[in-house]
């Protein structure tokens, strides 16, 4: 008999897998575990052991009885689960570090989600994504596969509608942004409530609630630390006047779309200081991280983790998870199929919504026009993330360039044409999708 959830998760040797261990211990009255198995590539198998090893003294520590294992076969460790998730970064972060630099050769903001490093990432990312759902499909699995994989629209897209199984596209900016405003007001966090529409670090909370009450205003007008931002992104202040203009309170990667010059000089000039791109800079802090974590006496997630973007995440997974688990709905933001959510987009998108989520999956609670002083640039980058999945699934070359000639953080169709061989020459052995094609 179960006496708990079983949870895979791909992308097990992360060093962001004790915060999702943590997360789960946090949770454990609400959704017990059983097992939870770290699957990961050969080349992270070192990795894998020295979180394994964390995450078991962490459990110890906590008291409880989960076992945890680890194992390289991937297909193995699918059988028989509740909740698959994503966290894996294909090519790892030597890959990310292409995929932000290539972009910044042409005068273009290196990023690995937005702009043409979100780009070069999907097409790497998609068609392992779609190998595990084949799988998945395979086995006739029940499980529910939670992506955090970036970029996780697209990701989460093409895994809507390129296969059969139950997934959700998770992020914890918004989780951040609720977190943010909870401190500033002094309230907890679920207290906040949030009207939440977009794509994935492209989404707008609309309206902002604090124990029901309408508080848009106050929060749009209050102290900047309600206006949260991430550790991975510059902390430029959103500025009374463009708050006022479009009366949202956006996501912290809006910077790139909005600050868009400003960003790039500031990714120049740390490029010119020999502090290299975000990637080069997790190099280092993975580095401290899996030094502290290999100490015996460490017990517990440490502070450390902070440094890395993707704080709370955990979060967010285990909050989906128990309420599936348990049939307890709960208001989340999370990314699905849009359906009539948001009827200026496609019915197949993956939108970042908020959502109802019980034992029945996500739906989308939040429905409505877009506002106008949104909708261009929204409706802009669903057509890039749609050619670009189809890039992705058919390694055509034309609709990759088409897709990357519709992102608005690509100055010129010069600039597109010369990333995109920069990025298929670079990418050789991820993209055999393209490589088919001779
Ligand atoms: C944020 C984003 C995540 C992203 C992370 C990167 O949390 O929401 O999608 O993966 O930042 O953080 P890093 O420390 O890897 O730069």
């Amino acid at each position: 008999m179960n006496t708990g959830a079983r949870i895979t998760v791909i992308g097990g040797g992360s060093s962001y897998t004790p915060e999702l261990v943590d997360g789960i211990l946090n949770h454990y009255e609400e959704m017990p575990v059983e097992q939870i198995t770290l699957v990961d590539i050969s080349d992270g198998a070192e990795k894998m052991r020295i979180v394994a090893e964390l995450s078991r003294r962490m459990i110890e520590q906590r008291g409880r009885k989960i076992t945890l294992d680890t194992t390289l076969d991937r297909r193995a460790a699918l059988k028989d689960r509740d909740f698959v998730c994503n966290q894996f970064r294909v090519g790892g972060l030597k890959a990310r570090a292409r995929d932000e630099s290539i972009p910044m050769r042409y005068g273009a903001i290196g990023q690995e989600t937005v702009g043409a490093g979100g780009f070069a990432k999907a097409l790497r990312t998609i068609p392992v994504v779609l190998e595990i759902a084949r799988d998945l499909e395979e086995l006739g699995s029940k499980a529910w596969l939670l992506n955090f994989t970036n970029p996780a629209s697209m990701v989460t897209q093409a895994l809507l509608n390129h296969s059969n199984i139950r997934a959700i596209g998770l992020c914890n900016v918004p989780i951040n942004m609720q977190m943010a405003i909870a401190q500033a007001f002094g309230v907890q966090v679920d207290e906040v409530g949030m009207d939440f529409f977009g794509l994935n670090h492209l989404s707008f909370a609309r309206h902002i609630y604090i124990k029901g009450r309408d508080v848009t205003r106050e929060v749009l007008h209050a102290t900047t630390d309600a206006h949260q931002t991430l550790a991975n992104i510059p902390a430029k202040e959103w500025g009374d006047d463009l708050l006022q203009a479009i009366q949202m309170l956006p996501n912290s990667y809006l910077r790139y779309y909005w600050f868009g010059d400003e960003t790039y000089r500031q990714q120049t000039a740390d490029l010119d200081a020999g502090k290299g791109t975000r990637a080069i800079r997790v190099m280092a802090i993975e580095a401290e991280l899996f030094k502290t974590y290999q100490n015996p006496e460490l017990k517990e997630k440490p502070p450390e983790l902070q440094k890395r973007g993707g704080a709370y995440y955990s979060e967010v997974a285990v909050s989906v998870m128990s309420a599936i688990y348990a049939n307890r709905p709960r208001e989340m933001v999370v990314n699905i199929r849009n359906g009539h959510a948001l009827p200026e987009l496609a019915i197949d998108a993956a939108v970042e919504v908020s959502a109802l989520i019980d034992g029945r999956g996500a739906r989308p609670l939040y429905s409505g026009l877009m506002p106008n002083a949104v909708r261009g640039l929204i409706q802009q980058v669903k057509a890039f993330e749609d050619l670009t999945v189809e890039a992705a699934v058919t390694g055509d070359r034309d609709i990759a360039l088409a897709a990357l000639i519709n992102n608005p953080l690509v100055p010129s169709t010069d600039v597109a044409a010369k990333i995109l061989r920069d990025i298929l020459r670079e990418n050789s052995g991820y993209l055999p999708q393209f490589e088919l094609e001779g």
